[in-house]
């Protein structure tokens, strides 16, 4: 089978929500890998931590190790989820980087082996150089002739170089992309052969005098010089997975943009494995190992990390990233406590990178950081407060408190969120700890694990039971 690889719409994926960490923008290392004493680049503190991943940084740089598994390794609001984003944001931009939370694998319609080898595979970059025919030159004269019944159109497109000078015949497609691009005659153009894409290149020099066409942005390039059509290699990057979606006939390339992929037959897989083994044996293709990462890891059950556990032998393997934040705990599934929740052959080969608790310096810096990019003044007495909330409940919960009190402040139309802006909303919001202990005080008003409900002194039952919470790292649901 012939099997394709231009997704031409590219810059339509890819888009994730990581508000929470928008102010980060690398792992802020210096050029010796070493984490910068200052803050940079958003990231603050958790020295060893950034250290260790700048190490993994390397090792993806280079290429050559795959099948790797990392995994970070703290409590919560230590910075495990910001290193990764971090560690995504210094990778190069055609080194794929898959982020999952290890819950969503069960929420997709998918099962979690295809949900699992779709995220691996997202994660596998494909670099193929291509050899194609171009057509590049200054546009002459586009002539269109519009036939009056609307439907068919027809043309002749003049083009030059400074030595020659050529009139090719245009069809429909070719009409309707020299339109979209708004190409006109002075515009130096380049057009692929074989997928009859149109590029600007810009515009010709020899027409800087003529202001009519020409915008503030206008680029002005040279006419190109000898014969009309050139042969050029072009190189992209496409992932395992969109070569699968392009190929798999049900689904077609426009499934890759809503998302809706459905199971992947594994005779397509396979198929594309072999082609993408030989087309790296001829030199055609390299392989880039992305980073695979998953967070909240101990979400998944004991099937999900053998199935890990065997990918990571597979000849196309990213570097998995896990991320979590129990202790000794059981894993999903079965009745066995292992250290974070990881069956041991996992564990065992996995390194593990630490990350520990912020001092009170690193708390304000970290808080004034997600102050700025929210755009908020915080008075120094605000920011104070904050940290001491960040310090005794949770960074994060003193960060959400941020856009809150801002709230509060705009409404006593002040600019600066002040000491009392954060105290009413410390009291309007409750931390995880204040709201269990409420809970544990109030506990016969809400419906319990079994689905009954206290309400005005009789007990109801109450139809589907919600799935039990986990307030600690034992009382994990393993039903599902
Ligand atoms: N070292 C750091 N430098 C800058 N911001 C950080 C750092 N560590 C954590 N944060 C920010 O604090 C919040 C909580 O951290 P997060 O990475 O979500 O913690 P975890 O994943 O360990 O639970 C996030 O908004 C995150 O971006
Ligand atoms: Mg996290």
């Amino acid at each position: 089978m012939s099997i394709q690889t231009i997704n031409q719409n590219k810059d339509l994926k890819g888009l994730s929500l990581i508000a929470a960490h928008s102010h980060i923008s690398g792992l802020g290392l210096d050029d010796n890998l070493q984490p910068r004493e200052q803050s940079s680049q958003g990231m603050v503190g958790q020295f060893r931590a950034r250290k260790a991943a700048g190490v993994i940084l390397k090792m993806v740089e280079n290429g050559s190790i795959a099948g790797r598994a990392v995994l970070i390794a703290g409590p919560p609001s230590t910075g495990k989820t910001a290193i990764a984003m971090g560690l995504s944001q210094s990778l190069g931009k055609d080194v794929p980087f898959t982020a999952i939370a290890g819950s969503e694998i069960f929420s997709l319609e998918l099962s979690k082996t295809e949900a699992l080898t779709q995220a691996f595979r997202k994660s596998i970059g494909v670099k193929i150089k291509e050899e194609t025919e171009l057509i590049e030159g200054e546009v002459v004269e586009i002539q269109i002739d519009r036939s009056i019944t609307g439907g068919h159109k027809q043309g002749k497109l003049t083009i030059k170089t400074t030595d020659m000078e050529t009139i090719y015949e245009l069809g429909n497609k070719m009409i309707d992309g020299l339109t979209s691009e708004k190409v006109l005659a002075g515009d130096v153009i380049s057009i692929d052969k074989s997928s009859g894409k149109i590029t600007k290149l810009g515009r010709s020099f020899t027409r800087s005098r003529d202001y009519d066409a020409m915008g503030p942005d206008t680029k002005f390039v040279q006419c190109p010089e000898g014969e009309l059509q050139t042969r050029k290699t072009v190189v992209h990057t496409v992932s395992l997975h969109e070569i699968d979606v392009i190929n798999s006939r049900s689904q077609g390339f426009l499934a890759l943009f809503s998302g809706d992929t459905g199971e992947i037959r594994s005779e397509v897989r396979d198929q594309i494995n072999t082609k993408v083994a030989e087309w790296k044996e001829e030199g055609k293709a390299e392989i880039v190992p992305g980073v695979l990462f998953i967070d909240e890891v101990h979400m998944l059950d004991i099937e999900s990390f053998s199935f890990i556990n065997r990918a990571l032998e597979d000849e196309f393997a990213p570097i998995v990233i896990m991320a979590t934040n129990r202790g000794v705990t059981k894993t999903r599934g079965t009745n066995y406590k292992s250290p974070h929740g990881l069956p041991l052959d996992l564990l065992d080969r996995s390194i593990i990178i630490q990350t520990s608790s912020y001092n009170e310096e690193e708390i304000k810096q970290i808080i004034s950081i997600r102050a700025q990019e929210e755009e908020v003044d915080l008075h120094p007495d605000a920011l104070n407060l904050l940290t001491k909330i960040g310090q005794e409940t949770s960074l994060r919960y003193a960060s959400n408190l941020i856009s809150v009190s801002n709230q509060l402040a705009l409404k006593r139309r002040s600019d600066v969120v002040e000491l009392e802006d954060i105290n009413r909303s410390y009291i309007l919001f409750l931390d995880s700890a204040r709201s269990v202990a409420y809970l544990q005080e109030f506990s016969d008003q809400y419906i319990d694990d079994t689905g009954n409900v206290n309400i005005g002194g009789h007990t109801s039952k109450v139809e589907a039971a919600p799935a039990a919470t986990a307030s600690n790292g034992d009382a994990m649901d393993t039903s599902a």
